[in-house]
């Protein structure tokens, strides 16, 4: 008879050890205790968890790292080592596909970055990239854990080498939903998108404080870096949200436009939308006097399916609108100018807003329609020493080195430069079609009178003079400025009507569904930036 004793301690041990399992578990899962994380709900914001929660398909988490602890035995740090540390970490489904997660839980040391929570990032993006799979963040920090110095320090860099390696590689994306200073903000700024929500979160190098100190300015932390700062001044955030969890759903609706790797294509939709449907609407929309403005988004929203436009940066450098929309049920890239807005005109931020999308479209395999009118280059003093030629060649660079089909439409002006840049026909774009009231000239008609009849209009006697420069602009306009001189030379495919545009479009996207392009081979090229 053998001795019944060891396999009773055995049970207890194994008892223990269910008993352990699911203390540690609950400690996680606890984050830094009820009072601190009621403190965040009555700031309005969720905890970590919460937040996970409603980000991924219901009950599709899986976590990492849940016993982790931080190794930090200075400061009395060794009395306090949560499980997890404070950062949430693992994966799960948006619409049934694999994302990897973490967020960080201010009710733990401030979501603070500790050596080994930067540990618990880095695995998951190893692993997301292993997968291909798009790597979300939801931060929410105080930063570098003070207690922890330089090890917070190599942890926040060594995430931001995996950040600039899965760049073009996995899709990453950034949700700032409470703090986020010093050097937290480099790894959302190395992403493809910034969300922030409205009131609870801020981003910056340096607080109000040490600004005071060394220059003497006075602001709050949401002037200096709060949503619409970051969203409608310095175009560092691409979305702002109402709250938390307005913030996560957009995040789902992205990634519904998104492929999960660079090698995949983005997920297709069945739509009812039939992709010959007409709007004659669009026949009337461009105004009859050139100078009159229209709203761009019009023409979009009448050309996508279902007329669903997700637009990205809504509130920086308007005059130019950049956004996701679908044709055929297929994800596109849109990039318009926008008439209503400063006449469309580019201008540094409008061209560095539209060259960072275009690199994202491109990187992704979504392909690039664009809606094209456009007056040129603003000038001025203002625009020359900011860098405009240096910026401006950002978006012409980008749209030259994309190889994903490519089409674009001109609705009225395409005007100098600015025509060239717009995924113009000599810069390897696939289709090229105007409307009837399409302009493509060098200038528009009025500055080129003013340049060519300079002499002739000042011999002219000063009662002839404005009749004579209408009498050449009407010249000028009759011969150029239209699609016509284009369309003769093979510049534009074809002259189409306003109404048929969508049936166009999706023609020539079905048509460039196998298109291959590529780049010469080098180990990358070296846009102005
Ligand atoms: C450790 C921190 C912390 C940090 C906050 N906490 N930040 N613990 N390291 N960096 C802790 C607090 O001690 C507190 O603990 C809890 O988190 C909540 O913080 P509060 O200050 O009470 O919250 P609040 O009033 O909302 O203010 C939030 C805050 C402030 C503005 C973020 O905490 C703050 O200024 N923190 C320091 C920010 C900072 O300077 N970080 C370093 C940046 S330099 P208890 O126990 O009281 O709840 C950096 C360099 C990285 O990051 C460079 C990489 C290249």
């Amino acid at each position: 008879m053998s001795d019944p004793k060891p396999i009773l301690s055995a049970a207890a041990k194994h008892s223990d050890r269910m008993e352990e399992l699911r203390r540690i578990s609950a400690e996680a899962e606890a984050g830094g205790g009820p009072e601190r994380r009621e403190r965040e709900h009555k700031a309005g914001k969720l905890t970590a968890r919460e937040r996970i929660h409603l980000l991924l398909d219901e009950g599709t988490f899986e976590e990492l790292d849940k016993f982790v602890r931080h190794g930090c035995v200075d400061f009395g740090m060794q009395e306090q080592r949560p499980a997890g540390d404070g950062f949430v970490t693992g994966f799960g489904r948006i619409d049934g596909r694999l994302v990897y997660v973490f967020a960080q839980d201010f009710t733990v040391f401030g979501g603070s970055l500790s050596q080994a929570n930067a540990q618990k990032i880095c695995k998951i993006m190893d692993l997301a990239m292993r997968a291909g799979a798009p790597v979300i963040g939801l931060n929410d920090s105080g930063g570098a854990r003070i207690q922890e110095g330089v090890a917070s320090l190599a942890g926040y860099a060594d995430i931001f080498l995996r950040n600039t390696l899965a760049s073009g590689v996995i899709p990453q994306i950034s949700a700032i939903m409470g703090p986020c200073a010093g050097g937290a903000v480099y790894s959302p700024a190395i992403t493809d998108f910034i969300f922030m929500t409205r009131e609870t979160s801020y981003m910056f190098v340096t607080g109000p404080d040490v600004l005071k100190t060394v220059t003497h300015e006075e602001v709050t932390k949401q002037e200096l870096g709060g949503a619409m700062t970051h969203n409608a001044t310095s175009g560092v955030a691409h979305f702002v949200s109402r709250d938390d969890a307005d913030c996560l759903a957009m995040i789902r609706e992205l990634m519904s436009f998104l492929p999960s790797n660079n090698v995949e294509d983005p997920p297709r939709r069945t739509t009812t939308d039939s992709p010959t449907r007409r709007d004659d609407s669009l026949n009337t929309l461009v105004p009859a006097d050139p100078q009159l403005p229209y709203d761009m988004k019009d023409v979009i929203h009448t050309i996508v399916d279902e007329g669903y436009f997700f637009e990205v940066h809504e509130h920086y450098a308007k005059n130019i609108v950049v956004g996701f929309a679908r044709l055929d049920g297929r994800p596109v890239g849109i990039v318009g100018n926008q008439p209503a807005y400063l006449a469309g005109v580019l201008d540094i931020n409008a061209s560095v807003k539209g060259a960072r999308f275009v690199r994202f479209c491109d990187a992704f395999n979504i392909p690039l329609i664009t809606f094209e009118d456009v007056p040129g280059f603003l000038p001025g003093t203002q625009q020359e020493f900011g860098g405009i030629i240096r910026h401006g060649a950002k978006l012409l660079f980008a749209f030259a080195e994309a190889t994903v089909p490519k089409i674009t439409v001109i609705t009225r002006k395409a005007y100098g430069g600015a025509y060239c840049v717009m995924a113009s026909k000599h810069i390897r774009t696939d289709a090229n079609f105007a409307w009837p009231t399409a302009e493509i000239a060098v200038m528009g008609p009025e500055g080129a009178v003013n340049i060519v009849y300079k002499r002739e209009l000042d011999k002219a006697p000063e009662a002839e003079r404005a009749r004579l420069r209408q009498e050449k602009i009407a010249e000028f306009r009759e011969r150029f400025a239209n699609p016509f001189v284009a369309a003769e030379r093979g510049y534009i495919d074809a002259v189409v009507e306003p109404a048929e545009t969508r049936a166009r479009i999706i023609t020539s996207l079905r048509a460039l569904e196998n298109k291959r392009d590529t780049n010469p081979r080098k180990k990358h090229g070296n846009i102005p930036l």
